[in-house]
């Protein structure tokens, strides 16, 4: 039987989603993106060799792998073909198997410029985004005004489209953040000159996705971001503006929620967040800057450091309840080797009250005390283990305690960024 699993990352992004879905993917017929777009970097390091995606899939590496971006996705054009161009000069083969959903909204220029202009505003307040422009692309798609991939099919109402996008877009850069405004003209032939190369990619996810149940195939449907940066259910306003959780997968393909099978949340051992926005257990030196280096804690996409923190149960808690995770990858167990004491978060105080679940505002979670549950480390090398019983017993009792307090099974562990250094448990896709 055919399964079709959704891999989300179940804290702040960065959890280590690309690893696990490049790992997975010997078993697909087809890998699938359906929120986010860019703004994303997925690292795969196989035989010590690494590539960084940011908007394709994590499947690309694997020969006859389907590699779909799904309605749900903001593609950026130039980010797609540089992309391309880098992995092809890498001997990787493309032919036919990069399909782009035509309801797909296109990131431009003026979108970066946007994002940008925005955030200079906001100043202290700053969300601190990738600065790729994926939240003005999604205000334009629910606004109804976006440029999609489909329109590049149609040059007459593309540029009718582009004209009335870039006036709107040079009105809000030139007359409300007194920024310099987008050369319009310049933005259609850019457009016209990716149509050439995008439209042969364009095709119907959805049927594809039909296709391979059909056939017996199983998909893998690849989040990016976070749990907590979801625009409904994160730490709003500090979050992406997408959908991060699981129910996007079928929204942002084309299918329907009954097409997914179960749900693959992966979580650090600890916890990281790049950008502004709460973060109680977040840690200063000595500890987090330990997290830090051992874990080489520096954005895929910006370079920017992650702040580093302790891990975090009600973080999850939210993430497995908004998203039907059955199952859990933990991911970076070996960055917590050589600590003597570990600590997880298990609940928050706040206000006197004692919370299981984060609070519903940004402000609160700020205001939220963790209480922490203290747990003994380990002095040995989990390093490139791919058995349970080659971890040291402590090690197995931090999993253990992080399965109880969430009450939903550790089926993968990672330990070191290396594709076969994975303890598979259970293999989600059986
Ligand atoms: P993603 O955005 O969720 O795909 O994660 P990123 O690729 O942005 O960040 C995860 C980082 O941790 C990457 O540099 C991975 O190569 C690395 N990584 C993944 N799993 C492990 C692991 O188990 N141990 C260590 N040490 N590094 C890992
Ligand atoms: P992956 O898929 C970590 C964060 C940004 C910022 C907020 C909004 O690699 O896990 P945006 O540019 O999306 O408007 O920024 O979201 N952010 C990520 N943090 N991993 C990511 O992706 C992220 N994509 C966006 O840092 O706080
Ligand atoms: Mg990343």
């Amino acid at each position: 039987m055919a399964r079709n699993v959704v891999v989300i990352g179940a804290q702040w992004g960065d959890e280590g989603k690309g690893k696990v879905v490049d790992l997975l993917t010997d078993r697909v017929g087809a890998v699938v993106r359906f929120q986010g777009g860019h703004n994303a970097g997925h690292t795969l390091v196989i035989n010590g060799a690494k590539t960084v995606l940011h908007l394709v899939p994590s499947g690309i590496l694997r020969t006859g792998v389907d590699c779909l971006l799904g309605n749900g996705v903001v593609v950026s054009p130039s980010a797609l073909f540089t992309e391309i161009d880098r992995l092809t000069a890498n001997g990787i083969d493309f032919a036919g198997r990069l399909v782009v959903s035509p309801g797909c909204p296109l990131v431009l220029s003026s979108h970066v410029a946007l994002d940008r202009a925005r955030e200079a505003r906001r100043g202290d307040g700053a969300i601190g985004t990738t600065c790729r422009g994926i939240g003005p692309a999604y205000e334009d798609k629910v606004g109804r005004r976006a440029v999609r991939a489909a329109d590049l099919m149609d040059d007459g109402a593309l540029a009718e489209r582009v004209r009335e996008l870039l006036d709107f877009h040079n009105f809000m850069l030139e007359r409300y953040y007194g920024q310099e405004p987008v050369d319009a003209a310049r933005t259609l032939d850019e457009l016209r000159a990716a149509a050439t190369r995008l439209v042969p990619m364009l095709g119907d996810v959805a049927e594809r996705l039909r296709v391979a149940r059909a056939a017996g195939r199983n998909v893998l449907f690849e989040g990016a971001q976070g749990a907590l940066l979801d625009i409904d259910h994160g730490t709003y306003p500090f979050v992406t503006s997408s959908n991060t959780m699981a129910a996007a997968a079928a929204l942002g393909s084309g299918v329907g929620p009954a097409y997914i099978d179960t749900v693959l949340g992966v979580a650090k051992a600890y916890t990281t967040r790049v950008g502004g926005g709460p973060f109680p257990t977040e840690l200063g030196a000595p500890v987090g800057e330990q997290l830090r280096s051992a874990g080489n804690e520096y954005g895929a996409t910006t370079g920017r450091p992650r702040r580093c923190g302790w891990l975090d149960a009600v973080v999850l808690r939210r993430a497995l309840l908004a998203s039907s995770v059955d199952s859990l990858c933990v991911t970076k167990l070996d960055v917590l080797d050589g600590f003597e004491t570990l600590r997880v978060a298990v609940a928050y105080r706040w206000r006197g009250e004692r919370l299981e679940y984060p609070p519903a505002t940004a402000e609160a979670l700020a205001q939220c005390e963790p209480e922490y549950e203290d747990l003994p480390g380990w002095r040995s090398s989990t390093a490139g283990a791919t058995r349970l019983a080659d971890l040291p017993a402590a090690a197995r009792r931090y999993l253990e305690r992080i399965e109880a307090l969430l009450g939903v099974p550790i089926v993968m562990v990672s330990t070191s960024a290396e594709r076969g250094h994975t303890i598979m448990i259970r293999d989600p896709f059986a």
